[in-house]
């Protein structure tokens, strides 16, 4: 059983042998937090696990005859503001202009098998788990709050939400409802997270706790570019595969807040949820309000022990099942080809060429639809322009299916360009204040808290997939959202819009993909500005970011793998000079780099030397052999673009049998003093692996301890250069565990 509870002293402990988590009812009947870490042998009482701090003549306490007793300085597990807490809370609701400070107060549990299905929200899903959800009441607001705690079986992983009903005749107004928060006893932590741009999204960056507060978050109506919605609190002792690290995630694709408060006493408290900036929710007499979840993983073997704890979390518990299992199509996507400029007979002789190399998706992006030539006009107008297609989509659709492709196609739902005949028939269905606007990439955001609008996306949508027997779309969001004013809210549900917003977008998702099951979806925010688990419970893989250069790849993979499985970040081979950095890389390089991700190409195949073609026909072959093993294997990350001139990783399958080695140098070193061996990690001790285009056999153990030995690197001499050397090298390696006997054999 891993909820144990102890009803005498009120206390809670949830384990399942990795993690523990103890929490208590408080004398004050608050929710009090014992600990969170590594599991701890149960026993009947951990009262004594209880911090208390000496009084001191500045604080406030909760007894005037227990100075001690100041929520101020005790863990807590919700807590609130104004009742000797200073500290920024987890939820401040209130009556409507009334000065109240809540007071929720324990009333009961429940304890379920499985994990209960968040209304409207994406969330984790399992039956291998044990949830308690604990009920609190503030009389005097008359609203129920109920946090929601649900512990995996075979996962370091716990999972926190919380929904508040209201239970009286009066209105209630929300202004802060976090997912979850965890007063941690002290500060000795490196705050990491993933932050950064368009076109260099998720760059690992850290810094140490220090007093105050301390925050990633966004406030652009898509978790965004810039902070993904994860930060991992890491011991200053830990490292890439030592030591205790606590990873957070929010399944959220909005608005959001990241917050590590330290306070006098080190302590740091942290909260995640819906950034309460703009927000205010009215909760109106028997209405709920949910939040949306926190994931929290438990690691005592570093940063990679907690990445993989979130790959296998949401392999199988996050996205759809039908794709769990599923091989992901190698696709050719056309808009670095062709961008808006395109045909009919270009766009079918692109898919020849390109099933001709092995490619199995043919993705038509932008561009196909309105009268759209540039990204000036037409979005809403999702009927196809005959002036580019002008025997129409089902056509196009055909012939790309008898040149033996699949067909998918490139949305973007949430938009309304303003030249366009959907905006001329309902200038009101775009969000805006009516005397304020701005744009961002020529267009508009569609209200997607009106149903009217996701139901007339819907049908658009629908009617498409069914026409052209669609295997895929890519739905892109190119912009964020300003002047966040809906026409169907009142003014003082304005602060609604931004959840209303997203709870429309994942309805529309929810719709589609229920009823398109088979169809794939990958999900897009110009580039990654939206790659976040909330979307990847419906799409099981998102356009990892606008930048295809192989080398600025290799951060934002890198970055990106922290939390989310290698096989949902799409990545693609493109030409050279590649087009947002203009920098030339081997056609070898830009493989071996996208090889780590649901592959793909980002290039006009008509353009490529027969010498190229023959290339690319061997990395996909190379890749449709190794791609079980890229989808289900264990990730190690082995050397950091962050700090090094290299960057090597690998992918080892479950059973130890096989595993696929990436080595990256950026910039060429002459005579390089290096010892050329890159240490490997996860394999079989005992077994014997041979290594494609080696003439050896290794023991696991040698190629852990000793290293796999790289080619000698050697560019060059009196200006004549070696056959490969350069700038941009890398190597990928296969290795398979063969029998003993075959031990030294050379492998093909
Ligand atoms: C942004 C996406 O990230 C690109 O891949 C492409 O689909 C463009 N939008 C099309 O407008």
């Amino acid at each position: 059983m891993p909820i144990h509870t102890n009803l005498e002293k009120q206390q809670f402990h949830l384990t399942n042998g990795q993690v523990s988590y103890i929490f208590h009812v408080m004398k004050n009947g608050h929710l009090g937090h014992l600990y969170y870490g590594k599991a701890l042998r149960h026993r009947s009482d951990f009262s004594h696990l209880q911090t208390y701090y000496v009084a001191t003549p500045a604080s406030c306490h909760v007894y005037e005859d227990d100075p001690a007793f100041s929520l101020e300085t005790l863990r807590q597990e919700y807590p609130a503001y104004g009742n000797s807490d200073f500290r920024e809370p987890a939820i401040s609701v209130g009556k409507d202009n009334a000065l109240n400070v809540p007071d929720f107060k324990y009333d009961s549990f429940r304890i379920l098998e499985g994990k209960p299905r968040l209304e409207g929200l994406p969330a984790t899903y399992t039956d291998k788990a044990s949830t308690i959800q604990i009920l609190l009441k503030d009389e005097f607001l008359q609203a129920e709050l109920t946090l929601n705690y649900t512990i995996f079986q075979d996962k370091p992983v716990i999972t926190r939400s919380a929904s508040l009903k209201n239970y009286g005749t009066e209105n209630l107004v929300i202004d802060r409802m976090m997912g979850a928060s965890v007063d941690f006893p002290d500060k000795d932590f490196i705050f990491t997270h993933l932050s950064g741009s368009w076109s260099r999204e998720r760059h690992v960056k850290e810094r140490r706790l220090e007093m105050g507060n301390q925050s990633i978050s966004s406030l652009r109506g898509a978790s965004s570019h810039h902070h993904n919605p994860f930060l991992a609190l890491k011991r200053l002792e830990a490292t890439e595969h030592t030591g205790e690290v606590f990873g957070f995630n929010f399944v959220y694709s909005s608005n959001f807040i990241m917050q590590v408060e330290v306070d006098h006493y080190d302590t740091a408290r942290l909260t995640v949820g819906i950034h309460p900036f703009g927000f205010k929710w009215n909760l109106l007499p028997h209405e709920a309000f949910q939040t949306p979840e926190v994931v929290m993983v438990y690691s005592d073997k570093g940063l990679n022990g907690m990445s993989q704890a979130f790959h296998a979390l949401y392999r199988e518990n996050l996205i759809p099942a039908q794709w769990r299992k599923a091989k992901r199509p190698i696709l050719i996507n056309n808009w670095e080809a062709t961008y808006f400029d395109f045909n009919e007979e270009k766009l079918v002789k692109i898919a020849k060429s390109a099933s001709e190399l092995g490619i199995e998706l043919f993705v038509l992006d932008d561009g196909w639809f309105g009268k759209r030539n540039d990204d000036t006009s037409s979005l809403g107008d999702w009927h196809v322009d005959l002036n580019k297609l002008p025997n129409g989509l089902e056509s196009l659709a055909k012939k790309i299916s008898n040149v033996g492709m699949k067909f998918g196609l490139w949305f973007e739902p949430e938009m309304i360009s303003p030249n366009s005949e959907l905006y001329r028939e309902h200038p009101d269905w775009a969000v805006g204040t009516p005397h304020q606007r701005t744009f961002g990439r020529n267009q508009l955001v569609l209200d997607f808290y009106r149903p009217e609008i996701v139901d007339y996306l819907y049908e658009k949508m629908s009617n498409i997939i069914k026409l052209t027997n669609l295997s895929y779309i890519k739905w892109d969001m190119n912009r964020n959202i300003t002047e966040a004013f809906s026409r169907k809210l009142a003014p003082n549900e304005q602060g609604e819009f931004f959840h209303r917003y997203i709870l429309g977008v994942y309805s529309l998702y929810e719709r589609l993909t229920s009823e398109f099951p088979h169809v794939l979806f990958e999900s897009c925010a110009g580039g990654g500005g939206r790659f976040d688990p909330g979307m990847m419970y419906y799409a099981p893989q998102a356009w990892t970011s606008d930048d295809t250069d192989a080398i600025e790849r290799l951060k934002i993979q890198y970055g990106t793998s922290f939390a989310y499985p290698i096989y949902s970040m799409g990545s693609h081979v493109s030409a050279v000079p590649n087009h947002q950095t203009l920098r030339t890389t081997p056609l070898l390089t830009r493989a071996n780099t996208a090889y780590f991700g649901t592959f793909g190409y980002e290039l006009d195949p008509l353009t490529l030397s027969e010498e190229e073609r023959e290339e690319i026909k061997g990395q996909i072959v190379f890749y449709k052999n190794h791609r079980n093993l890229i989808r289900d294997g264990q990730f190690y990350r082995l050397l950091s673009p962050f700090s090094n001139n290299e960057t090597a990783w690998m992918v080892v399958s479950q059973d130890q049998s096989e595993a696929l080695v990436g080595y990256y140098k950026v910039l060429a070193t002459p005579n390089s003093p290096k010892q050329q061996t890159l240490r490997l990690r996860g394999l079989n001790e005992a077994a014997s692996y041979s290594v494609a285009r080696s003439n050896h056999a290794y023991y696991g153990d040698e190629l852990m301890q000793v290293g796999l030995q790289l080619p000698i690197e050697f560019n060059g001499v009196n200006g004549k250069s070696a056959e490969r050397g350069g700038d941009f090298q890398s190597h990928v390696f296969y290795l398979r565990n063969i029998d003993i006997g075959e031990k030294n054999k050379r492998m093909e």
